[in-house]
Order: structure tokens, then sequence, then C-alpha cells
């Protein structure tokens, strides 16, 4: 399949190699009723700060891989309308390409099992900026004002100095885009934050991220930690995953025991 015609799309998704002939592939005719749909539905949501994802089409996951490459230039379009810089904006489109690579990963094929992950991006309000992504959303009913979700994308390691200059870029670049919609919270929702892994990997980094949040609760998620860690869906065949790094050690351990992994929810301030 021809890629050239959509270079330029997929540089900015950061789509490559069999995943840009597949795309193509997708792109080559017209979007049926399930993408258009799709479409529709994250038309309706660009611009408005959505805190969850789409869920009410209910469209095949190629449908969802199509309409986001048809749906992402409207968001670059959005973006720079909003004065962010194309390179912003380009960072946060390119997890597209990261969620197919990692699709591979995990499934050994062509695909987006994320791709209701990836409908929060087209709504132009989660963005990259340095080494984290930031997702700005109303704080909810019991709050007043807005809020900043924090996101880690696989991108290898997460040192106190990269998560630093992201906080600190974030500070700046929400206040000079968004004026009127000042967050001066930050939320993270991640079995990064399960208290467990702090305990037990006291001088890791992502110890040393858990501890800028302070804990609101946590609650279970069994299979999070192992998704994570080893790009396994379910808790299949554990005995068969590697026990190399002291993540996988701790991540393996703890379910060999009879524990759960939980997600934590922690907040900090900006
Ligand atoms: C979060 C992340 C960037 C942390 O990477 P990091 O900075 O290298 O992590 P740490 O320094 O804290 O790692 C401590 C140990 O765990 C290992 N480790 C970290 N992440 C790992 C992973 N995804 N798979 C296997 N081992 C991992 C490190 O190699 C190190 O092992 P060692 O002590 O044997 O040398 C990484 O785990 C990652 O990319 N995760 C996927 C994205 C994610 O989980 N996002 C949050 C979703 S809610």
């Amino acid at each position: 399949m021809e890629t050239g015609t959509h270079a330029e799309l997929f540089k900015l998704l950061d789509i490559s190699a069999e995943d840009a002939q597949e795309c193509a592939a997708l792109l080559a005719t017209p979007p049926d009723s399930n993408v258009q749909q799709a479409l529709d539905a994250m038309k309706a949501r660009l611009g408005t700060y959505p805190v969850e994802s789409i869920t009410a089409v209910d469209a095949p996951e190629a449908a969802w891989i199509e309409a986001l490459l048809r749906f992402a230039p409207l968001v670059h379009a959005y973006h720079l309308e909003l004065g962010i810089e194309p390179a912003v904006s380009a960072a946060s489109l390119a997890d597209v390409g990261l969620q197919l690579r990692i699709n591979r990963r995990v499934h050994g094929r062509f695909g987006l099992d994320t791709w209701g992950w990836l409908t929060l991006h087209m709504a132009g309000n989660l963005l990259r900026l340095g080494r984290l992504q930031f997702h700005l959303v109303p704080a909810g009913v019991s709050a007043s004002g807005w809020v900043l979700g924090v996101h880690i994308p696989e991108d290898g390691g997460l040192s106190p100095a990269l998560v630093d200059g992201s906080f600190a870029e974030a500070r700046a670049f929400f206040s000079r885009h968004f004026p009127d919609k000042p967050a001066t919270v930050a939320t993270c929702d991640s079995w990064m934050l399960d208290p467990y892994l702090s305990e037990k990997l006291p001088n890791s980094n992502i110890a040393s991220f858990a501890r800028r949040f302070t804990l609101d609760r946590c609650t279970d998620a069994p299979t999070d930690a192992v998704y994570f860690t080893f790009r396994q869906r379910g808790l299949q065949d554990l005995e068969k995953l590697p026990r190399e790094t002291s993540l996988q050690r701790v991540v393996l351990e703890r379910i060999d025991d009879g524990g759960t992994w939980q997600l934590g929810h922690g907040h900090l301030a900006l």
C-alpha cells in the first residue's frame, strides 16, 4: 500500500513501517457509516473538555482507527487556532503511533485496543508537555475550577528532573493558552501510585514520582500493573513472564503471594 500520500499525517501521528501500510489501507476507501459515527462523536466533543472517553458509539476497532486518523488533522488545526505550538500538538497526537506500536507488542498484530483512550486526545484538551501528558478538565461535582489529570506515556525513564521540567512547562503552558481555566491542582490515577510499589522499590523513579502526590484513596485494579509492566492483558500464564527487572519481580511476587494490585488516586498542588 502506497503510504506517501499520507506522509504528513503519519509524521504528525508518529506512525511508521507496517502500521503506516495498514493505516494507508484503511484510508484508501471512503469512510463507512461506523467510521462516520465515530467521526461525528469526536466532532461533537472537540473543544468541550470531556473527562471520559467516548463509549456511546458501537463501532469496531478498525473503524475507530480510521476515524482517529481522519479526525487528527482537525485536532491539530484546533490546537494551532488556540496558539499552541505545532511541536506540542504533534507530540500530543504522536500517542496514536505509540499506541499502535504497543498494540503490536500486546497482541502481535495491527490494531488499537486503546482507541478509547485516544478519543480523549481528540477533544483537544490532552496535551503532552515534555515527559508527561496533561488533561485539562473540570474539577468535578464536589469542587469548582479546573484540574490537570497527569498521565505517563511509555518513553524511557521517568527521572525526577524530567518530571520537574514537565510540570514547570505545564504551569506556564496552561496559564498562557487556557487563562480562563486556571488549574491549581494536578491529579493522577495510576498503578504507579499503589503504595506497595513505593514500599518495595523506595529508590525507584516510580516511587519518587508517586511521592509527589498526596494519596487520596486506592481501588482494586488487578491487571493494570501486569499490563503496564509486561504489556499483557489479563493474569493468565504469569509463570512465563520474565523476572529480570526489580519491577517485574515485585509485580509478580505480589500476585504469587495472593495480593491484588491497586490504582492509587492522588493529587498535588501545582
Ligand atoms: C513509568 C516508567 C516510565 C518508569 O520507568 P523508569 O523510570 O525506568 O522506572 P524506575 O527507575 O522506577 O524503575 C525501577 C526498576 O523497574 C524497572 N522497570 C521500570 N519500568 C519497567 C517496565 N515497564 N517493564 C519492566 N521493568 C521496568 C527498571 O528497569 C528498574 O529495574 P532495576 O531495579 O532492576 O534496574 C515505565 O515503567 C513505563 O514506561 N511504564 C509504562 C507507562 C505507564 O505505566 N504509565 C502509567 C499508566 S497509568
